[in-house]
């Protein structure tokens, strides 16, 4: 009798979910026999026991769709909203999990979904994990499932701004997402030509963005397209969050309590910071400046060739090493390699700011405002 093993989708969505689901359904049910069901919108579906029973009919079609079939959310097991209250649903998933006499529980994330798992593993359940993210900042992956697509759609968009650019001869500035890590922007933004790259990991000042701007009038290119990840900030905002995470890991506990709370409030007041600094630099350079934000567009929609096939890659190589518990599948090269969850949660990868790309478009021009 073949194992019966779950998967769920969990955080935001990506291009290239339903590759993977299908790689794991089908992979498991024809090459191993296995009974595999799918648990509907994230950890929630653990706790409201909500299934679906994965086979050729649902996972025939699919792997060219963007989003997930099994739909997703940002729910905790440890913190899920019931009602109006938050509480801890663990002992419930244990329960669920157990009912369906799971041999394994397969959770394709990001980053708040490894941390969700070794919660799960540490409550006892046989957890598998696939890494996923537009922001590309799992640590110890090489890459995630729904970057490139991102990169993509980000690339396409910057090029259509750029010849939108270069007639009103205006400033564009196009906001990616990444979340606080600025590989995304570094990716779109050095395949799409900007002039500047805005990214977190290397904290800009305004002056600096505005004079590299005002070289490129001097020397007669009356447009320039500015790329700025969300996550990106200026030096004093960099102190002001360096500080703050300071107090947050130190202190007694009231003031790494407070300290917790005005860095959430920083970190949603920073949200649409782009609009501000579109406005800044057409009063410091005189050019009239634009603003657009990509926002969602960048994880919908169909997953390029590259996420369809490592997220088949990924899904197969899964089913194959079940026997691994608690673990993330992680792209190591051309390995695929599994990593302790432990090693996993809580982290993130950042671009180093001497990373090879961030070299060769300094090379060709590109500012990073620094
Ligand atoms: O993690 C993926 C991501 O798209 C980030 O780039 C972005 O900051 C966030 O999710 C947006 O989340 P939501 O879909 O909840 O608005």
């Amino acid at each position: 009798m073949g194992q019966h093993i779950g998967i769920l989708t969990s955080g935001g969505d990506c291009p290239g979910l339903n590759a993977a689901i299908r790689a794991i359904g089908k992979g498991g049910r024809d090459g191993y026999g296995m009974e595999v069901i799918g648990f509907l919108n994230g950890f929630r579906g653990l706790v409201q026991d909500r299934t679906v029973e994965l086979n050729d009919e649902n996972l025939s079609g699919i792997l060219t769709y963007g989003g997930t079939i099994l739909g997703t959310s940002r729910d905790k097991p440890n913190r899920m909203p019931i009602g109006n209250k938050s509480r801890d649903m663990t002992d419930v998933i244990v329960d669920t999990y157990h009912r369906h006499h799971l041999d394994a529980l397969v959770c394709i994330g990001g980053g708040g979904t490894q941390k969700n798992a070794l919660l799960l593993k540490n409550a006892g359940l046989n957890v598998v994990t696939l890494p996923k993210t537009i922001d590309n900042d799992i640590a110890m992956t090489d890459v995630s499932c729904g970057f490139d697509t991102a990169v993509s759609i980000a690339v396409e968009g910057i090029d259509r701004l750029h010849s939108t650019a270069t007639s009103h001869n205006r400033i564009i500035v196009v906001e990616v997402m990444g979340h606080r890590a600025g590989w995304l922007a570094l990716q779109a933004g050095t395949a799409g030509g900007a002039d500047v790259i805005l990214i977190p990991e290397i904290p800009y000042r305004l002056e600096r963005v505005g004079q590299a701007i005002c070289e490129r009038t001097r020397k007669g290119k009356r447009f320039s397209i500015v790329v700025v990840a969300e996550g990106a900030m200026s030096r004093r905002d960099a102190k002001t969050i360096e500080r703050l995470a300071d107090q947050k890991r130190g202190g007694n506990k009231r003031e790494r309590q407070k300290a917790s709370e005005q860095l959430s409030k920083f970190h949603e007041a920073h949200v649409g910071h782009t609009i501000e600094l579109t406005k800044q630099l057409e009063a410091m350079t005189g050019q009239e400046s634009r603003l657009t934000i990509l926002g969602h567009l960048q994880r919908g929609g169909t997953p390029s060739a590259a996420d369809r096939a490592l997220a088949t890659w990924l899904g197969t190589q899964c089913v194959r090493i079940l026997a691994e518990k608690h673990v993330m599948l992680a792209v190591r090269g051309d390995r695929i390699k599994p990593i302790p969850l432990e090693e996993v949660a809580g982290k993130k990868k950042f671009v180093p700011p001497d990373h090879p790309l961030v070299e060769s478009a300094r090379l060709l021009g590109t500012s990073f405002g620094d």
